[in-house]
């Protein structure tokens, strides 16, 4: 593993930090390169069942992309840097297990990027969260301009990206930019609390629960309406129904392989 990105596992429970504190966990090649293997191996190598992303030190989700990396990039170059970041949040929004951004504080430009394709967003009420790139004289380009208005609808994402504006966690929270806000102390708590309950549900239902979710921005109505209908009939017959269904009806606890 790199040496600013850790991965860590435990009891289904995978969290992946951003470590750069010295350039607010911006992120560069390197570490956007590492941060894509992080993720695969979250998939294929660990028992993950719920994912956290969060960046380390007291200030900092992800600052952004490097704009001093960004600052002399030629149009190639900078495709390239584009659709790693595409890559990575896609890997996210398509990661088999819900994905948490643990918000610890700023997240700007594409740290906002990566929040926005995790499943659930929990901000630190230290936290300031912005798609800034505008101000640079760019726009989002890991997936902005397309999730923050899926998330915060329309107009509050044009507001968000024209004024390049940066908001607080309450904010964020009013704008359904984020979900929960917490004390800052607490956030790490939170966030492995509700990771933990994740890793406890049947897994292979919360999988495909996702995928529906996210089949909604996929496609129109009617299509997604026959994709979630085929989905869910697939289901049944699986261990965790059986189980699941099973324990409702003799009136016990589920056990869950
Ligand atoms: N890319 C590269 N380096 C970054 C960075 C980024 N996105 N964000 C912060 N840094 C670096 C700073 O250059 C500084 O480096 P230095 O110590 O060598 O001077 C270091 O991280 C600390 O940042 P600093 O600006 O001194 O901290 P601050 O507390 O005064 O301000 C921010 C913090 C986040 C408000 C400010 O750094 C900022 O606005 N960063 C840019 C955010 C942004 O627009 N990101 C979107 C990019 S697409």
């Amino acid at each position: 593993m790199s040496d600013t990105i850790e991965i860590e596992s435990s009891e289904g429970v995978t969290t992946i930090t951003v470590t750069r504190p010295d350039r607010l966990n911006a992120l560069d090649t390197e570490t956007l390169q590492a941060l894509e293997a992080a993720l695969r191996d979250a998939r294929d190598t660990h028992d993950t069942r719920a994912l956290v992303l969060t960046g380390a030190g007291e200030d900092a989700f992800v600052a952004g992309a490097d704009i001093e990396y960004m600052s002399e990039l030629s149009v190639e170059e900078a495709q390239a840097y584009a659709e790693l970041g595409h890559r990575v949040t896609d890997a996210i929004e398509t990661f088999p297990a819900p994905a948490i951004a643990a918000v610890n504080g700023y997240a700007f430009g594409g740290g906002c990027e990566l929040a926005l394709a995790a499943d659930l967003r929990v901000a630190s009420e230290r936290a300031v969260i912005g798609q800034t790139e505008v101000g640079l004289g760019i726009v989002p380009g890991w997936g902005g301009t397309q999730r923050l208005s899926r998330i915060v609808g329309d107009e509050q994402a044009r507001r968000l990206v024209f004024f390049a504006e940066r908001i607080d966690a309450q904010d964020a929270h009013a704008y359904g930019l984020v979900g929960e806000v917490v004390a800052h102390d607490e956030l790490d708590d939170r966030v492995s609390e509700m990771a933990a309950e994740l890793a406890a549900q049947p897994a292979f239902a919360l999988r495909s629960a996702k995928e529906a979710l996210n089949q909604v921005h996929e496609s129109h109505l009617t299509a997604g309406l026959r994709y979630e209908r085929r989905l869910w009939s697939g289901l049944f017959g699986t261990a965790d129904q059986r189980e699941a269904m099973t324990a409702f009806v003799e009136e016990r606890d589920p056990d869950f392989r």
